[in-house]
């Protein structure tokens, strides 16, 4: 039974991966090619913010069921099996950039051409439909001069959710298994029963295509019911008495509907939504097919920023050298990832209108710091962010921001404005004492 597996790629998937493998007693090697992460590592500080991954990663270091290295010869001699979990960029064109997906293929070739026996190779970055036949299978023939039935290959998305990295490792919906040959599919199916138990989730073993296919379009179908949400809540705050709230709840409730995903916000960011969704429209291009639902996706999901502009200006008339302090920066809760989030593309937009923007958030400041640079103030606490501040925007839903209080920000401000782009607080409260108040996608009038 395969017992020893490496992961290839220690990010926000594999370093996760890795401890949820070697907490189940998996001998993992896992492997990356920045040294620095690899350090961090060894010395139990995981180099990105995640629940819970901190705590598990001394346990498998102490343990010893986690050991990383730089080497591939060492991972693949260590291993029966590997995953790669490296980073699947967009290009500027919006295509997706495959480098790194093909720089772990060759190293993985070159170093399979001495392993003796059986070896499973599973693909878990998110790949266009066809690069695991037409890549990855051919580069690992070719370097190391063995073929399918010497060593097996299967495509298994990942479908975590950052911020609950761990507990959709633990307790995924389902898995999806593409597979080039039945036995490869069986060799990844004997690692998640060993791995879950008796609770293996509801498994899906199909071809390579349509697991890479399954990948991408869910990402895409997600996207689009935030994008849905998010053009009605543009409807809704020209419709005197419409909140998108409710409406959202109304339409929730229909299981055939269902809640999730219905969140009205700023849009959707981070490090899949987005390179995704333009990577399936690209891919779509290149076979000659348009996608029209995931395009206007994409556009709803630009302009709802220069929307929650313009609700800036209504609450507080020109930006010019106003101090407008946003809370959040990270693309979602319980993550300290800023790749795409919209919090930061707004703050882009505030400064373009000639606006001082002083921003906190509790994981992201660090990332935030490379991005920004001294173009905004960093504030270490909320009471700092709103201090002489013209307008307040809740960008990120963390959980601490639920507590803020009305009269305390009344207090700190220098003019009580509140823009609500998560739908956090009750804007009548802030109203009740004198605050103005805009919830997106609430008309904020009577109709
Ligand atoms: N982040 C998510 O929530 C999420 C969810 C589902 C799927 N995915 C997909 O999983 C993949 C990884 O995403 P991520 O967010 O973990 O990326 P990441 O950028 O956090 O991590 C990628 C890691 O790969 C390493 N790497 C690059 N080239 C390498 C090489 N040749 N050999 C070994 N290591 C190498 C990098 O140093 C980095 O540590 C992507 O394809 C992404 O689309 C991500």
């Amino acid at each position: 039974m395969t017992e020893k597996v490496a992961v290839i790629g220690l990010g926000y998937v594999g370093l996760t991966l890795a401890c949820a493998l070697a907490s189940r007693c998996f001998q993992v090697t896992g492997l990356d090619v920045d040294e620095e992460k690899l350090e961090k590592i060894r010395r139990g500080t995981p180099p990105i913010y995640e629940e819970g991954l901190e705590p598990l990663l001394n346990h498998v270091l102490k343990l010893g069921a986690l050991k990383v290295t730089s080497d591939y010869q060492e991972a693949v001699r260590e291993s029966e099996a590997c995953f790669i979990c490296v980073g699947t960029p967009s290009n500027p064109d919006g295509s997706v950039d495959l480098r790194y997906v093909e720089e772990t293929a060759r190293m993985l070739g070159k170093a399979l051409k001495d392993k003796p026996g059986y070896y499973l190779v599973v693909v878990r970055s998110t790949v266009p439909p066809g690069t695991t036949r037409n890549l990855v299978r051919r580069i690992l023939e070719e370097e190391s001069g063995r073929s399918i039935g010497d060593f097996g290959l299967c495509f298994n998305p990942e479908f975590l959710r950052e911020g609950k990295a761990l507990e959709d490792t633990f307790n995924p919906d389902r898995i999806v298994i593409g597979c080039v040959d039945r036995e490869s599919g069986e060799k990844l199916l004997v690692i998640y029963r060993k791995f879950y138990g008796d609770k293996l989730p509801p498994t899906l073993i199909t071809t390579l295509v349509n697991a890479e296919l399954i990948k991408y379009v869910s990402n895409a179908f997600l996207a689009t019911k935030i994008s849905f949400i998010n053009m009605v809540s543009q409807l809704c705050q020209a419709l005197p008495g419409a909140d998108v709230k409710v409406v959202a709840e109304g339409m929730g409730m229909d299981k055939r509907i269902g809640r999730e995903f219905l969140a009205a916000g700023l849009g959707w960011g981070g490090s899949c939504f987005p390179k995704d969704a333009l990577g399936l429209l690209r891919f779509g291009e290149e076979l000659g097919v348009q996608l029209p639902i995931v395009e206007a996706a994409i556009k709803v999901n630009e302009s709802q920023i220069e929307h929650t502009v313009k609700l800036a200006e209504e609450l507080i008339g020109d930006l010019g050298g106003k101090l407008v302090a946003v809370l959040g920066l990270a693309f979602k809760p319980g993550t300290d990832d800023i790749r795409e989030s919209r919090s930061i593309r707004l703050v882009e937009k505030l400064l373009e209108r000639g606006a001082r923007v002083r921003v906190h958030d509790p994981k992201a400041i660090e990332n935030a710091r490379k991005v920004l640079g001294e173009r905004v103030s960093y504030a270490g606490s909320i009471e700092e962010c709103m201090r002489g501040a013209e307008l307040c925007i809740l960008a990120t839903e963390w959980p601490q921001y639920r507590r803020i209080n009305a009269e305390t920000l009344k207090r700190l401000m220098k003019t009580p404005a509140l823009l609500d782009g998560r739908r956090l607080y009750k804007p009548e409260e802030f109203r009740e004492i004198k605050f103005k108040a805009i919830g997106l996608g609430d008309s904020n009038q009577e109709p």
